[in-house]
Order: structure tokens, then C-alpha cells, then sequence
């Protein structure tokens, strides 16, 4: 959570902080600020979006400041809890991301210093350490500081009369930006594409400082080499290419982000392309573990590998994993995180990798801090995705885990080729949900009148249930709920009434009768029901008030075109209830705290 951005080299600062903030406030959005070193430090920040920071701010001159876009933890969105933060003297301001955990200990032994902290946040108290152990070198300063700090961290200081500005990790992800005459510090590579592609990765403990021309890594003290990556996504990549929201373009850029993720191996019919397995059969159990919507993609992913591999899977909210006593041993774990930062992810990743588990990790971000921890990893090729809500990163998951299942040399090689035949397939069954708008706005323009939705799925698409009600809850603020179709009787019927609509997901598959009479004893109960049926499916439409059609496809990829309809259904009913789609309230894209 946070976006963090410095830039030092010939240019006005200013408005490059600015426009960097824009492209990273998918990392929190509650509050904003720049702080600009010229003759001394000029602050402007407020509880307010980027793009009225952009109008606002009075002109800061100068060619080497920070830039911060908040996701608040500790006090308030308020002008006085926004970053960047200084020390009592306005010499020295610092942006953080992170908790600092002993932060109210730390604050009461600079206060009886005589430090004046006047915000709410934990963060403030690394630039008044960092006054406090200053003595004509910077590094060694925010070193001493942080030797205090107890927590996770990635800051920038910018100091007046040091023409430079260095920069501090823990447990929270840092990157340098490398540029010609100028160089950048960001948390996230979308912050620097307008500038540059060249890209150095941080490591825990680093301590990095940049100047106009250089750029110098100590780690431990010493001076450490860390590899330039030169990094494929382009700038045009976190535009909105006319779309009105990230969210729709991401949607519609499905068909491509499966063709990319399926890759070579997979599209190819040259028996000359082969790739080795991804699982080898000295896998017996597997352990996946995710948050959120990537927690849906592992669940899907538990039924796939069961039903092709035959070996058991278990998945686990890793949030909840965190917090068991004890590790359960399993021959393999994977991780599932489109953001590779996810500190809930993380922190269990690492406890196995401490207890030698194998560990796998499938993420769309290169060089993130989870790639760093797995032993191995599959790259979704989703591209920077930047609505808060999960959509083409989510697609991409379940085709990584298909092509994972599909990679077992245990799979039946009949049924192997049969599938990879219908995972081609796949780009275009998804356009034509894509080409069905209509329908589905329809949809939206009815459900946009209700405060409460369920949705019910079966087998293979239970989790697609969850996942269309999370879509829908976090971005139209409707009340949303994912149920296994059989599980409503056991209770949640009482809830159920004209008032609440039911979001049916029917699959045909061997579900398919059972799902029929679920949906017979809904309207029984009087609620409206909105089928999401194949097209080849005739007798849905005499059951239901409403239905979405979408293409027939093999049972195991049904979860793929019923959720792009389920995301389109969101998207439109979110933008009749005029919501911050791309943004949604309280909410974050890289979730870095526990
Ligand atoms: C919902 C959404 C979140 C994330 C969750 C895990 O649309 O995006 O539920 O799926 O925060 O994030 P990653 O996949 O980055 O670990």
C-alpha cells in the first residue's frame, strides 16, 4: 500500500512526482503530497486525489523531490497525516510505506527530546530520527534511523544541501528507476515508464542512493552490485487507450492476455516447441495459497489439478495460514499473487521456504518480492494492471494453473491434447462474451436498483460464485454474497425475498440438473433470478427472469468466460450507480500490510 516516488536530474521536479503519483495511485489513494528541494524544501500535500493535487499545488521549484499517494493505517486521510513528512527544522523529508510497529515508543522518546511530531502517523518519526543522528552524512544517518525501527519499510530522503536522495527497504518493495542525467526511486515500475524501462530491483537491508548521474547500492554496510533489468511493459501499457476506465480495458484485453500467458508452448502445433513440465511427477499433494480473487484462481485451480492429476490439493487463505502454529508439511506450495507483494502472500512463502517446502509462485510482476522467494516461478503475461479490481490478472491465473495441470506428465495424453485444443480456443469464446454488452448492461441496469445480491455456483464454478459477488461488492458497493448453490437452503434462505436477486452461474456440466432445481426453490422464495447459461441452453430461459448468454466451452474453462460476463456485470452496474470504479473506497491494489 503507499506509492513512493523520488526523482533527482535537471528537470523541475515537480510536475514529473506529479505525474508519477498518477500512474501508482492504484497503491492507495486517500491522500497525496510532493515535497520539492530548491533553495529549501517546499511541501505541498492534502487529502486529496492526484489529479486536484496536479491543479492545486502552487509552483515548487526545484530539480530533486519525493512524491507520496497514501493508503491510510495509522491516523486519518488528513492533510497533516499525508507524506512527505520533515523533521522539526523543515530540512529533511521522508515518504514511507510500511508499519512501523514500535513507532509509539520511538515517539515518546523523541518527544521528550523536544522533536515536535505534530501528525497521527507511525512514519513520522524516521525524519526526526534521522535529525537526530545526522552528522554531515546522510546515508549513515538514515541508517542509524532505521537501526531503531522495528517493522516494514520502504522510504526516500531528500535533505536540503545534499544533492541527492537515499533510499531504504524492509519488507515493503523499492525499485531505481535508471535514466540518462536523471534517475528515479519508485515503489512500482508503472511509476517511472514515461521516463525509462531500466529497472533495479532493491533488496531487503539496501541502502540506495542516486544523484543526478549515478547510481551507488550499500548493503550491509559495503557496496553491493544489483543487476539493471530492463523491464517490457511501456507506458502505453497504464493508459486508458480511450477506454473510459482501466477496468473496461483490462476486461477487453482478455483475449490477448490468454494468448500471451498460454505462450509458445501451448499455441504452438510444432511438435518442435516443448517446454519441460512445470510439475514433475515427484509431486504428490500440493498446498496453494492466495488472497482474494487470487484466492478464487486457486480454488479453481484445486479442482483442475485434482481432476487431471489425481493428487489431493489443499488451498488456504494464506491471511489465515499466517497465523497457524504449525507448518503443515506438503510436498509442493504455490503462491498465487498478481502483485507478488502481498504481505499476507509472503510471510507464509517464506516461513515454508525456511522449512524447505518447495514453493512455487505464479505472479504478473517481474523482479517482485514474491519471484524472490519461490524457488520457481510462472510469469501471467496480464501486463500492469491498474483498476483496483482484478480482472485480466484473475484470467490469467486460471490459464497459468491450466497449463501448470496440463504440464503433469501423469495427464492422460489424449485428454491432454483434446484440452489444449480447447485452451486455443479460448481468445475468441472470450471475445464473444466481450461482443455481448448489451445483454449484460441490460443486466446491470436492473440489478443497480437492489442493495443486496447473492450469486450460487456449483463444482468448478462455486468459486466463480465468490468471486462475482467480490467483484460486485468492492466496486457498486452492493452488499454481495458468494454461496454454493446447495449451501443456500442451510440458511441463507431467510434473506432471500423479492428484494434480492440471485445471480445463478449454471454450467452444463454434471451440476447442471441439481443447479435447475436450486434455482426452482429461489423463486419459490418470490426473487428475481439472473441465469448466466451457455448458448446452447434452452431451457434456462423459461426458469429465469433474466439470462446472460455466454459460449459453450469444455467444463473445466467454463470459469473463464462465466467470469468475464460476471466482471462486465460489475463494471456496468457500478458505472449506473455513478461509483469510483477504477478506485474503490478504502480499498488498495498491493495490499503490503498484514
Ligand atoms: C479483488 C482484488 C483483491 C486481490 C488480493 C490479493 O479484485 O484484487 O482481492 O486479489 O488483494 O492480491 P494479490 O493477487 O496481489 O496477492
Amino acid at each position: 500500500m503507499c506509492g513512493i516516488i523520488g526523482y533527482i536530474g535537471s528537470r523541475q521536479a515537480q510536475s514529473i512526482l506529479l505525474n508519477s503519483l498518477s500512474r501508482l495511485e492504484y497503491r492507495g489513494y486517500d491522500s497525496c503530497g510532493i515535497a520539492v528541494c530548491g533553495s529549501g524544501i517546499g511541501v505541498y500535500k492534502d487529502a486529496v486525489r492526484v489529479e486536484m493535487l496536479q491543479k492545486v499545488s502552487p509552483p515548487l521549484d526545484g530539480s530533486v523531490g519525493i512524491g507520496h499517494t497514501r493508503w491510510a493505517t495509522h491516523g486519518e486521510p488528513s492533510p497533516m497525516n499525508a507524506h512527505p513528512h520533515c523533521d522539526c527544522n523543515s530540512k529533511i523529508a521522508v515518504v514511507h510505506n510500511g508499519i512501523i510497529s514500535n513507532y509509539q515508543r520511538l515517539r515518546q522518546q523523541l518527544t521528550s527530546e523536544g522533536h515536535n511530531l505534530v501528525s497521527e502517523t507511525d512514519s513520522e518519526v524516521i525524519p526526526h530520527l534521522i535529525e537526530k543522528y545526522y552528522e554531515g552524512n546522510l546515508e549513515k544517518a538514515v541508517e542509524a534511523a532505521l537501526d531503531e525501527v522495528e517493522g516494514s519499510y520502504a522510504v526516500v530522503v531528500l535533505m536540503v544541501g545534499e544533492p541527492k536522495l537515499v533510499a531504504a527497504k524492509k519488507d515493503a518493495p523499492l525499485i531505481i528507476g535508471v535514466g540518462d542525467g536523471e534517475n528515479f526511486i519508485a515503489s512500482d515500475v508503472p511509476a517511472i515508464l514515461d521516463y525509462t524501462n531500466r529497472v533495479i530491483y532493491l533488496e531487503d537491508g539496501d541502502i540506495g542512493v542516486i544523484t543526478k548521474d549515478g547510481v551507488t547500492i550499500l548493503g550491509n554496510k559495503t557496496g553491493v552490485d544489483r543487476k539493471e533489468h530492463t523491464v517490457l511493459w511501456s507506458s502505453q501499457d497504464v493508459q486508458k487507450a480511450g477506454y473510459e476506465h482501466f477496468m473496461l480495458k483490462e476486461i477487453h484485453e482478455q483475449p490477448r492476455v490468454i494468448r500471451d500467458t498460454l505462450g509458445e508452448y501451448m499455441l504452438s502445433t510444432d511438435p518442435g516447441v516443448e517446454r519441460g513440465p512445470i510439475l514433475d511427477d515427484s509431486v504428490e499433494d500440493l498446498l496453494i495459497l492466495a488472497c482474494g480473487t487470487s484466492y478464487h484462481a486457486g480454488l479453481i485451480g484445486k479442482y483442475v489439478i485434482e481432476e487431471l492429476l489425481g493428487i489431493p490439493v489443499r488451498v488456504e487463505l494464506a491471511s489465515e495460514f499466517n497465523h497457524r502454529d504449525r507448518t503443515i508439511a506438503s510436498m509442493m506450495a504455490i503462491a498465487i499473487t498478481q502483485s507478488g507483494e502481498t504481505a499476507d502472500v509472503l510471510i507464509p512463502m517464506k516461513k515454508l521456504r525456511q522449512a524447505q517446502t518447495r514453493t512455487l509462485v505464479i505472479t504478473n510482476v517481474p523482479g517482485s518480492t514474491a519471484t524472490r522467494i519461490a524457488n520457481q516461478t510462472v510469469y501471467t503475461k496480464a501486463g500492469p494492471e491498474v483498476g483496483v479490481a482484478a480482472t485480466k490478472t484473475f484470467v490469467a491465473q486460471l490459464v497459468a494453473l491450466y497449463e501448470l495441470a496440463l504440464s503433469y506428465p501423469g495427464v492422460n495424453p489424449r485428454i491432454r491434447e483434446h484440452l489444449i485444443a480447447e485452451l486455443r480456443q479460448l481468445p475468441a469464446k472470450v471475445q464473444q462474451v466481450l461482443d455481448n454488452t448489451h445483454q449484460i448492461e441490460n443486466c446491470a441496469r436492473y440489478l443497480s436498483r437492489y442493495d443486496n445480491v447473492f450469486f450460487i455456483g456449483r463444482g468448478i464454478n462455486f468459486p466463480i460464485a465468490l468471486e462475482g459477488a467480490l467483484k460486485l461488492k468492492e466496486i457498486s458497493y452492493i452488499h454481495a454474497e458468494g454461496y454454493a448453490a446447495g449451501e443456500l437452503k442451510h440458511g441463507p434462505f431467510a434473506l432471500l425475498d423479492r428484494d434480492t436477486p440471485v445471480i445463478a452461474i449454471v454450467a452444463h456440466d454434471n451440476t447442471y440438473g441439481v443447479m435447475l432445481t436450486n434455482i426452482k426453490e429461489v423463486k419459490a422464495r418470490k426473487s428475481p433470478v439472473i441465469a448466466v447459461a451457455d448458448d446452447v441452453d434452452e431451457v434456462i430461459g423459461e426458469l429465469v427472469d433474466l439470462v446472460i448468454r455466454v459460449p459453450r466451452v469444455g467444463s473445466i474453462f467454463s470459469p473463464v468466460v462465466n467470469t468475464v460476463a460476471l466482471q462486465l456485470l460489475a463494471y456496468h452496474t457500478a458505472r449506473h450507480r455513478g461509483c469510483s470504479i477504477d478506485f474503490p473506497r478504502n480499498l488498495a491494489k498491493s495490499v503490503t500490510v498484514e
